[in-house]
């Protein structure tokens, strides 16, 4: 079934139709499809196309469709080329010739744009939503878990942190993220409806009002750019893959620290699944799916990258491949965003593992070095002392506060009592401007 076909003389070619079909995925965008027609409808009275009785007919209809559909008494699936012929073809069936009104002053181009645009913004504020609960939720952990760890550079050890300071980290990105969509959103909001398929129209239609019922900021300034603008999916899908890198490097960290090697935190048992011929395995499948997941995410933004470079004003059928990758990056980072709350809220986390790890690991070597300078010794020279007494330290087993004063003394007759104190680890946390860290 089609909404055109009078200036055809022969029949689609069956593969054709097939190829050209995205009813199998647009299908999702239903609500937004009638959502804009009652839009259009309400102006179409306005501008006295319609009369009352007949809008109110029209209006009736798809609120028909609408809460058919919803109660499942209308499956969404047949041989429709996409939802807006689904919808319009379901109308007429509904309540006959009127319904052939609906389309005066509309193309699919500005329909097909503005119900994208409607399904991108609710989509934004499921993610903002999403974002702004994953940070909550890094916060009370964080909170909870002020505790010593070791701070990686290479993922070698290198200086004492906190485990809170670690999660507030992820805290900031996630923070900036959820910025980036917000501006996103206000970028999109805009109302591409009225724009025709390229050009505006003839009729005496008012962008304002449809504008205004959709809850948009403002009506695009160009019809031409407004039926082929694909920005702001763009736009979103650079924010979801910043973002899904952002989860991709804290899943790799759990997928790091729940390892034997590490054994700094505990996944809880509903985000991780077991072996089925290693026993002893709990596997941090959670966090290692949203590493993978990352991928895809990727993937779409550049498909519809390339999608787009090199398309000529204004719509062309291409465009119609914006969807299943908006759609399944969109889903992706929904799940991904709440496994990722989920078990960062349930995680446990190892205190001792932690601590023993700073301990063992010359975690105040940098400290040891300050210490020197603050007796006099020059910071390139103290570097060279320090860099001696880790060799010392490393070949007798010793951390460097194991050492005794008369060993330190061989190295440098800086050191004195003091050095005790300075080099401590909570104290090294609790001084000047690295009380930040807890
Ligand atoms: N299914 C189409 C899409 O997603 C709808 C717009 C069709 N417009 C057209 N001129 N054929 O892009």
């Amino acid at each position: 079934m089609k909404l055109w076909g009078g200036r055809f003389r022969k029949e689609e070619n069956k593969l054709m139709e097939e190829f050209n079909m995205s009813f199998g995925y647009d299908s999702v965008l239903y609500k937004k499809d009638i959502e804009g027609s009652l839009a259009h409808v309400y102006m179409q009275e306005k501008c006295g196309l319609l009369t009352a009785k007949e809008a109110e007919e029209i209006t009736k209809g798809l609120d028909g469709i609408l809460k058919d559909i919803e109660s499942g008494n209308l499956g969404l699936d047949g041989n429709y080329e996409d939802i807006h012929s689904f919808v319009e073809i379901n109308l007429i069936e509904r309540i006959g010739e009127v319904g052939k009104k609906l389309h005066t002053g509309r193309s699919r181009n500005d329909q097909v744009a503005v119900d994208m645009r409607l399904y991108a913004k609710e989509k934004t504020v499921v993610m903002i939503d999403l974002v702004s609960n994953l940070k909550s939720t890094l916060k009370e952990v964080a909170e909870k878990n002020s505790v010593m760890m070791p701070g990686y550079t290479h993922l070698q050890r290198a200086q004492v942190v906190t485990f809170k300071h670690h999660l507030l980290a992820y805290f900031s990105m996630l923070d900036r993220d959820e910025k980036r969509l917000k501006n996103a959103l206000e970028i999109l909001d805009e109302s591409p409806l009225g724009c025709g398929a390229l050009a505006g129209t003839t009729h005496d239609i008012d962008r304002n009002i449809t504008c205004e019922k959709l809850g948009f900021k403002k009506p695009v300034d160009n019809f031409m750019d407004g039926v082929s603008d694909r920005d702001y999916l763009l736009e979103l899908m650079s924010d979801f893959s910043i973002i899904m890198m952002h989860l991709s490097r804290l899943s790799e960290e759990l997928i790091l620290w729940s390892s034997q090697e590490f054994k700094f935190v505990e996944l809880d048992d509903l985000y991780s699944t077991g072996s089925s011929i290693m026993p002893q395995k709990k596997n941090p499948d959670g966090a290692e799916l949203i590493r993978g997941k990352t991928g895809r995410v990727y993937g779409n933004l550049f498909a519809l990258f390339t999608v787009m470079k090199g398309i000529p004003l204004t719509y062309n059928k291409d465009m119609q491949e914006d969807k299943e990758g908006f759609f399944d990056s969109a889903y992706t980072l929904e799940m991904c965003l709440q496994i990722m709350e989920r078990m960062i809220a349930t995680l446990k986390v190892n205190v001792d593992n932690m601590k023993n790890a700073v301990t063992k690991g010359f975690l105040n070597a940098t400290e040891v070095a300050d210490y020197l300078v603050s007796k006099g010794v020059a910071f390139r020279d103290a570097h060279g002392i320090v860099g001696n007494i880790v060799i010392y330290c490393e070949d007798t087993g010793n951390a460097i506060e194991d050492l005794s004063l008369e060993e330190l003394s061989e190295f440098s007759d800086a050191f004195t009592e003091d050095i005790y104190e300075f080099i401590d680890y909570e104290n090294i946390l609790q001084k000047g401007i690295k009380k930040n860290l807890l």
